[in-house]
């Protein structure tokens, strides 16, 4: 099986000065994403550079040293239109916060992604019903957020993110304000999504029960990726 390269980490480190101190939140960090269908953990403690990883996936932010590299280019060379490009068509992102957009009904939240990139307003509005079904919370797609709980406003967002069909979806905590027992049905959602739509699913936690679901584990510790499970 020929695995395809999505995102390649070269020696990447993120630097941020504070005062005197230096600390480097990604530490020579060389790795890459495959075309996988796989749901892979991110585990480490708090501080060790887990957002900071995610943000430089995601384009969020740019290396201060090495290479982020995307579809062969090194996103360092990219203009902002390109990264605004590469993040909306490419990567889905999920947060711990959910994010959405309290005054819009759950179904306007998912169909935003795509009106930016101009699909037409009643095929996004198809593709965002269908999406809601298969994330199991249709029957809510009238609601705005606040009306929803925690774990339906978590399958909202996957949903959104799910939109334009990116290769990545990245999820920083995403089950971090639920209780156990919802964060688990969210991240088996999460990878049976990878498997069915062969996405690359990335989630960034330090809650250790859910990561015997995942498929693949990496410990972050100081920056650095030290272990793979
Ligand atoms: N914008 C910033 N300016 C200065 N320091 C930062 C900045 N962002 C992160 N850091 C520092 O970089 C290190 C890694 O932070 P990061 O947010 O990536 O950790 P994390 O693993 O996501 O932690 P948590 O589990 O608490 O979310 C920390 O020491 C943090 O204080
Ligand atoms: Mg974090």
């Amino acid at each position: 099986m020929s695995m395809n390269k999505l995102i390649e980490l070269k020696n990447v480190s993120k630097i941020f000065k504070q005062g005197d101190t230096v600390i480097r939140a990604v530490d020579n960090v060389t790795w890459s994403i495959e075309d996988s269908g796989k749901l892979i953990a991110i585990v480490g403690p708090s501080g060790s550079g887990k957002t900071t990883l995610l943000n430089l996936l995601g384009a969020l932010d740019i290396p201060d040293q090495g290479e982020v590299i995307i579809e062969g280019k090194n996103i360092s060379h990219f203009s902002e239109k390109q990264l605004s490009e590469y993040r909306k068509r490419k990567i889905g992102f999920v947060f711990q916060s959910y994010n959405l957009i309290p005054n819009l009904t759950a179904l306007e939240n998912v169909m935003l992604p795509m009106e930016f990139l101009r699909m037409p307003r009643e095929q996004a509005e198809k593709r965002a019903e269908e999406l809601l079904r298969e994330l199991k919370i249709e029957h809510r797609k009238n609601q705005k957020p606040p009306k929803l709980s925690g774990g339906e406003q978590q399958r909202v967002a996957i949903a959104r993110a799910l939109a334009n069909d990116p290769d990545i979806v990245l999820a920083d905590e995403p089950t971090g304000n639920l209780d156990s027992r919802t964060g688990r049905e969210i991240i088996q959602l999460l990878k049976n999504l990878a498997r069915t739509k062969n996405k690359t699913v990335i989630v960034v936690t330090h809650d250790e029960g859910i990561v015997e679901i995942v498929d693949e584990k990496y410990i972050l510790r100081d920056g650095k990726i030290i272990a793979q499970a």
